[in-house]
């Protein structure tokens, strides 16, 4: 029998028309107002819940000598038929500039098997607790790019907020990155 899903309500987000006055010539800039409505994701918890136990368990297994700070990782991919769960941790480098995160290594992972759409992608970072401001347990602006790059509207990224029992963040991509860039290809001409 197919799990029962529970509905998340994701907030609506709203970008606050700018209170100073452009400059230069407020007449050549009309200020507009972005909104994205508020929305409803159907979820089967067990499944989410099993997810985030897995990233934070891969945060376990983290290589960070140099920050101490242990981002775990979990995801499924749409296109994959068997829904394997696929994780991974930061591996950081001596370099620093060659550090990867811990989505990435599992997003790559992903598309080196072939897969190209991801579903759901949980986060876990080893120091979160309840009060751990969401800034300080979620993606980069880089990862974020990576995940826009396999994401679809179905795509779901669920932040743990840490504690003894499960709990998240809940964005889907356009919240995450707003206006992120996608690349079309050169126009035909
Ligand atoms: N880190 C991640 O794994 N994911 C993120 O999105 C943010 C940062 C890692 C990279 C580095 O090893 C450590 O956290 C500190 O920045």
């Amino acid at each position: 029998m197919a799990a029962p899903l529970t509905p998340l309500v994701l907030p609506a987000w709203t970008s606050p028309a700018p209170t100073t006055v452009p400059d230069p010539a407020p007449t050549t800039l009309v200020p507009t107002r972005v909104e994205i409505p508020e929305r409803t994701v159907w979820v089967d918890l067990d499944l989410i819940n099993n997810l985030l136990a897995k990233a934070r368990h891969a945060a376990t297994l983290a290589c960070a000598p140099f920050s101490h700070f242990h981002v775990g990782a979990a995801l499924i991919m749409a296109d994959d038929p068997d829904h394997t769960v696929i994780t991974g941790a930061n591996v950081e480098n001596s370099s620093l500039s060659l550090t990867q995160c811990a989505e990435r290594t599992a997003l790559y992972f992903a598309a080196a098997q072939g897969f190209r759409k991801l579903r759901y992608l949980a986060v876990s970072c080893a120091a979160t607790t309840p009060a751990t401001p969401i800034r300080d347990r979620s993606p980069c602006g880089s990862c974020r790019q990576v995940i826009r790059e396999f994401s679809t509207p179905e795509t779901l990224i669920f932040l743990d907020t840490g504690g003894p029992h499960p709990g998240a963040d809940v964005f889907d991509v356009d919240r995450l990155l707003p206006h992120g860039f996608l690349f079309k290809g050169p126009p035909a001409n």
